[in-house]
């Protein structure tokens, strides 16, 4: 990540921030109270609710000790409970702790209801430490500066954005001119005033016009990229790589189904144990001479993840061939060289972290 924005980003929160209740603080206690309360709730309606909250419960001793029913009336209209439940419950840890608010992003991450989100918040505005905020706003200011257009609502994204933008706030924390509480709040702030959400934002008054790649690529409409990833239904398998000779067994997947009508090695769903996967060489009529376990693989389809053990298993060579390489139909297992499954059979990239190992195990063939 470039920091090229830092100081004009920085200089224009100066002069242009919003004056609001929770920037003239630095106790941990109401800026914490603050960053949970504007979670899911807009600045606006926030304001009255944060005032009236330090009050009635001006510190983590009195959060502790308050009723759950005086609590959920001070909450009462914001929404989502839970948030000021988990409050109580980390006000007691603290409390039960001797009080002493955590001072690191570690110690903060430790509470109920506190995520990296949050616990970098709470570090950099009340404590001054360079650790990076970054909640849906700022990964939109990220993503448009840096036009990456990938997926800000994965966890590897937002993650690796996280590992950057602490990078960028340490160099710029250690030159001595930004505080590490106002470079998180000035880019809070140009989420929030300028650089907004869908197709509308102001970039003829943004501060860092100049830096946005997304801006002079013409690119604000499409970034950031928001696709919710798909719950995946996880299915385990174990997957057979029977060998005779420089034969493998495969077979033809019935159906219409996931992959219906391709090849696949052998497999059944569970990972068996070594007996068990004897067991079932044994019931398809084959001696197993000796038998190896592979190394785990996973396979992501749209909605299906397949986790994947397997075994190796050499069997012995039988004397009838066209006893047992019966042909393709039913799902019956046909013994096949490299070459017939490279240039023949369409076997499915799912299974081709196994694949690859044949290709490396079995030499070329005479197939
Ligand atoms: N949203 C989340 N944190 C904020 C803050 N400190 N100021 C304004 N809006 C916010």
């Amino acid at each position: 990540m470039r920091d090229a924005f830092v100081k004009p980003l920085v200089d224009w929160y100066a002069v242009s921030k919003r004056d609001l209740p929770w920037r003239h603080t630095r106790d941990p206690y109401a800026i914490w109270v603050s960053e949970i309360m504007l979670q899911q709730t807009r600045v606006e309606a926030v304001k009255g609710y944060y005032e009236r909250f330090l009050e009635a419960l001006p510190n983590v001793e009195a959060l502790a000790a308050c009723p759950d029913e005086k609590l959920l009336k001070l909450w009462e209209g914001l929404g989502y409970y839970s948030r000021v439940r988990n409050m109580k419950r980390a006000a007691e840890t603290i409390a039960a702790g001797g009080g002493s608010f955590p001072n690191t992003r570690e110690g903060l991450l430790a509470l109920p209801g506190i995520g990296p989100y949050t616990a970098g918040a709470i570090s950099s505005i009340a404590f001054g430490l360079p650790e990076a905020a970054v909640d849906g706003n700022v990964l939109r200011v990220l993503a448009r500066l840096e036009a990456c257009e990938e997926n800000i609502l994965s966890g590897s994204v937002r993650r690796r954005m996280e590992k950057e933008l602490r990078e960028v706030t340490e160099n710029a924390v250690a030159g001595g001119e930004v505080s590490a509480g106002d470079f998180a709040q000035s880019l809070i702030e140009l989420g929030a005033l300028i650089c907004v959400p869908n197709a509308a934002p102001r970039c003829a008054m943004c501060p860092v016009a100049d830096e946005c790649e997304a801006g002079k690529r013409g690119l604000t409409d499409r970034i950031p990229l928001r696709k919710k990833e798909t719950s995946r239904r996880v299915e385990e398998l174990t997957v057979f790589l029977v060998r005779d000779g420089d034969s493998i067994a495969i077979r033809r997947r019935e159906g219409e189904g996931l992959l219906g009508g391709m090849y696949e090695f052998p497999n059944l769903p569970g990972h068996l144990d070594r007996g068990a996967a004897v067991e079932y060489i044994e019931k398809q009529g084959f001696f197993a001479l000796n038998m190896k376990k592979l190394p785990p693989a996973r396979h992501l389809f749209s909605h299906v993840e397949w986790r994947m053990t397997a075994y190796e298993v050499r069997i012995a060579s039988f004397e009838n061939e066209n006893e047992y390489r019966s042909h393709d139909d039913g799902g019956e297992w046909l013994f096949a060289v490299r070459s017939e499954i490279e240039e023949k059979y369409a076997l499915p990239s799912a299974f081709s972290a196994y694949a690859r190992r044949l290709r490396l195990h079995l030499g070329k063939d005479k197939g």
